[in-house]
């Protein structure tokens, strides 16, 4: 498999995503390049608010099939406030990706660069090192506005519901000590915080009930519970104390923000979504329309989500010169703020998004 050409569903979507996908398609080829690793070949789907307003469509016929039968999914951002379906929701196709393919975890890292903006005081701010695993196909979301599954009782009255099931819930944790088993293996602590409300919710004392089962089976892992409202106090107390943490998907999309904001803004927020036979990568962010068109999106979540996807290809073709790649990709972001050479507009710098990836590429 290590010398088949691998396919990437490529949907830039609307906004600044088209500007950051363009910089974090050419980082990443470059440092394939770089590792005489093999090429991606890319296959655009036009996908997203731009695209609903000419069309009517929110992704193009055959889109959401031809998606799921490359290698990977890349994705920039989805949505223009303005643009909205009659029940005055968003433009949305990406949602039902996730849950077409069911991409249950949403990997969010959260890490503090040097001469990086710091949010907090305390000084061991700068070791904030830790990823948020977001469950992506259930919990709240399963009600999500796309899937039309909310109970709509009268005008008085609408009801969501919160799913958690055993079989998404087994994997999803799963995932979570296998990744922090990974990260220990790079130097990180290997822990996993099991993040939830089951002092009040059946549901969610059943999502940890299940982190119990499995928690034996990695002994090598330290486990910790927090509710999710503690949580959100010690992401402002004590995040430097966290390594990877698994939480149900409303509560994951909240708080990925929270760190997100501790270590700068959405344009260090990168993000992966793995089910079992795909994954989508994407910033966090969305389509920034307040500076689109500017040449002033930090384009280094979707660099930083870019070098995530080569990591999961590599597993996936069982080949290492994608995650020497991928290494490539994150060690340059690291020494780019180590040497002051990347200065986002976003932290009050003076480079835009093509001066940063014109930087970034000298870095690789
Ligand atoms: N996954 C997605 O595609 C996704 C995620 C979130 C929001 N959205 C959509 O995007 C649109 C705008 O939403 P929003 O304003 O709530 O969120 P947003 O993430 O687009 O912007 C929030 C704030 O962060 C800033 N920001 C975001 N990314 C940045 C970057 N790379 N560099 C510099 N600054 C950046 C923006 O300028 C804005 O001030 C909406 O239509 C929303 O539905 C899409």
């Amino acid at each position: 498999m290590a010398n088949r050409q691998l396919q990437v569903a490529l949907i830039k979507g609307d906004g600044i995503g088209i500007d950051v996908t363009e910089a974090a398609i050419s980082i990443v080829d470059a440092a394939l390049k770089k590792k005489s690793a093999v090429r991606l070949h890319y296959h655009e789907i036009h996908a997203g608010a731009g695209y609903f307003r000419q069309t009517g469509q929110d992704i193009e016929p055959g889109g959401e099939a031809a998606a799921g039968q490359a290698d990977a999914i890349y994705l920039g951002a989805i949505g223009l406030p303005e643009v909205r379906h009659a029940d005055g929701t968003e433009i949305s196709p990406h949602l039902r990706l996730r849950d077409r393919y069911q991409l249950y975890a949403g990997v969010r890292p959260v890490r503090a660069y040097p001469n990086g903006p710091q949010r907090l005081a305390d000084p061991r701010a700068r070791d904030i090192d830790l990823v948020i695993l977001r469950e992506s196909t259930e919990g709240l979301f399963y009600s999500a506005a796309v899937h039309g599954r909310s109970q709509v009782i009268d005008d008085r009255e609408v009801r969501d519901v919160l799913r958690i099931t055993r079989g998404t819930t087994e994997k999803l944790h799963r995932f979570g000590f296998e990744l922090a088993r990974k990260r220990k293996r790079r130097g990180s602590r290997g822990m996993l915080t099991c993040v939830d409300k089951a002092n009040v919710f059946t549901s969610m004392a059943f999502f940890r009930q299940i982190y119990d089962e499995i928690a034996p089976d990695y002994p090598d892992i330290q486990t910790g519970y927090n509710y999710v409202d503690a949580q959100a106090l010690d992401f402002i107390r004590r995040p430097w104390d966290f390594d990877v943490l698994v939480t149900e998907n409303m509560f994951g999309d909240i708080l990925s923000d929270l760190a997100g904001g501790l270590v700068g803004g959405m344009g260090m927020a990168a993000c992966a979504e793995i089910g079992d036979e795909t994954g989508l990568f994407q910033p966090a962010h969305g389509s920034a329309p307040d500076i689109m068109g500017e040449d002033k999106a930090n384009p280094l979540a979707a660099v930083l989500s870019g070098a995530l996807m080569l990591d999961y290809l590599a597993d996936k073709a069982d080949d290492a010169t994608l995650a020497a790649a991928a290494s490539l990709i994150e060690d340059a972001v690291y020494r780019g703020f180590v040497e002051q050479r990347l200065r986002p507009v976003e932290f009050g710098g003076d480079m835009g998004t093509r001066a940063i990836t014109n930087a970034l590429a000298d870095l690789l």
